[in-house]
């Protein structure tokens, strides 16, 4: 039997001053974006924002429903927007934040498991890694450079191939 360790790189940064100007503008429109969310019944309001190869920025918002499992991640509805309108474009970065009716929230916001499925799946496909970056309404901010940072050991479509 073997121990063996996995390890994570990540880029802390005191505060959004911090980034380039272009990270800068682009975890902005990630906080803009909550004010588009939908969220009446956890009243936690996340935003996204997906800066494709071509410049073009999508924003999106969480989008909930009555039939809790109906609704949909902010990250998740930006990408999927970002794929079908602009396919074959890739996608360069995702920057996270959010804010809550009733707290500050001062530490980043990850994706959820779900939402990082998806974005294993998005760099699969475009063959090039996406650069996340995550933080809360104010406060330090967290950069990864790759899905695989959050979500090691993923399940990819790769393992779906089977030998005729
Ligand atoms: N949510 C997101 O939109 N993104 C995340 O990364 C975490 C959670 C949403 C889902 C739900 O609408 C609310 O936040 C509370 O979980």
């Amino acid at each position: 039997m073997n121990v063996k360790e996995v390890r994570i790189t990540f880029h802390e940064y005191e505060n959004e001053k911090e980034l380039s100007q272009d990270e800068q503008v682009l975890l902005g429109k990630a906080l803009q974006a909550t004010d588009n969310s939908y969220a009446p019944y956890s009243e936690f309001h996340v935003g996204a924002a997906v800066l494709l190869e071509d410049g073009t920025v999508v924003i999106g918002s969480n989008q909930e429903n009555a039939a809790y499992p109906s609704g949909l991640c902010a990250e998740r509805v930006a990408l999927f927007y970002a794929q079908s309108q602009y396919p074959g474009v890739k996608i360069k970065a995702l920057a996270v934040s959010a804010k809550a009716d009733h707290f500050h929230i001062e530490a980043p916001i990850t994706p959820c498991g779900s939402c990082r499925q998806v974005i294993v799946e998005v760099e699969q496909r475009q063959k090039e890694k996406i650069r996340i970056i995550m933080q809360g309404e104010t406060g330090p901010v967290h950069v990864v450079q790759g899905i695989e940072a959050l979500l090691p050991f993923s399940f990819h479509e790769e393992k779906l191939k089977k030998k005729l």
